[in-house]
């Protein structure tokens, strides 16, 4: 069976978390990325997944689809939840800015390890992020 390149999994719970942690590590393995770059990608999926889990107020889904592009691999992620939004996203994204008495290193983090984040939010409606990180294919 061919490897599965796209999916989705709900963000309900603790347990979804780390659902979505493995479902990316294997499709990243599986796609060809190296060790450093599944590494900084999950990361990636475990910050954004609990932002989901913890700020949202709500329930939220992770979806997920490998890239190709001539000699590179690429993996596109999203997370979309129904919660209450972020009212200034530049703020959030700041190192050290939290409204949960957290690290606040999450979203600054995540632009670090990935190569592209976009962030769009509406308060009172949700947000949703996508983040892409490409590697070199095997
Ligand atoms: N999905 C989300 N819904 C609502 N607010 C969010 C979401 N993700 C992040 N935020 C806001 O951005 C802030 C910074 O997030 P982050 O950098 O991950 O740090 P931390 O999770 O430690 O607070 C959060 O404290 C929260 O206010
Ligand atoms: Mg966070």
């Amino acid at each position: 069976m061919a490897n599965q390149e796209a999916g989705e999994n709900p963000i309900k719970s603790e347990g979804d978390i780390v659902t979505c942690r493995k479902l990316i590590r294997n499709a990243a393995v599986a796609a060809g990325f190296g060790m450093t770059d599944v590494t900084r990608i999950v990361t990636a999926v475990s910050e954004l997944a609990r932002n989901v889990y913890v700020h949202s107020g709500s329930d939220g889904v992770m979806r997920w689809e490998i890239l190709h592009q001539p000699g590179q691999i690429g993996i596109h992620l999203e997370f979309e939840d129904y919660g209450k939004g972020i009212p200034d996203v530049d703020q959030a994204m700041e190192v050290g800015f939290t409204t949960a008495g957290t690290m606040g290193m999450g979203l600054s983090g995540v632009k670090r390890l990935m190569d592209d984040i976009n962030i769009k939010s509406e308060v009172g409606v949700g947000t949703t992020i996508t983040v892409e990180k490409w590697g070199r294919a095997k």
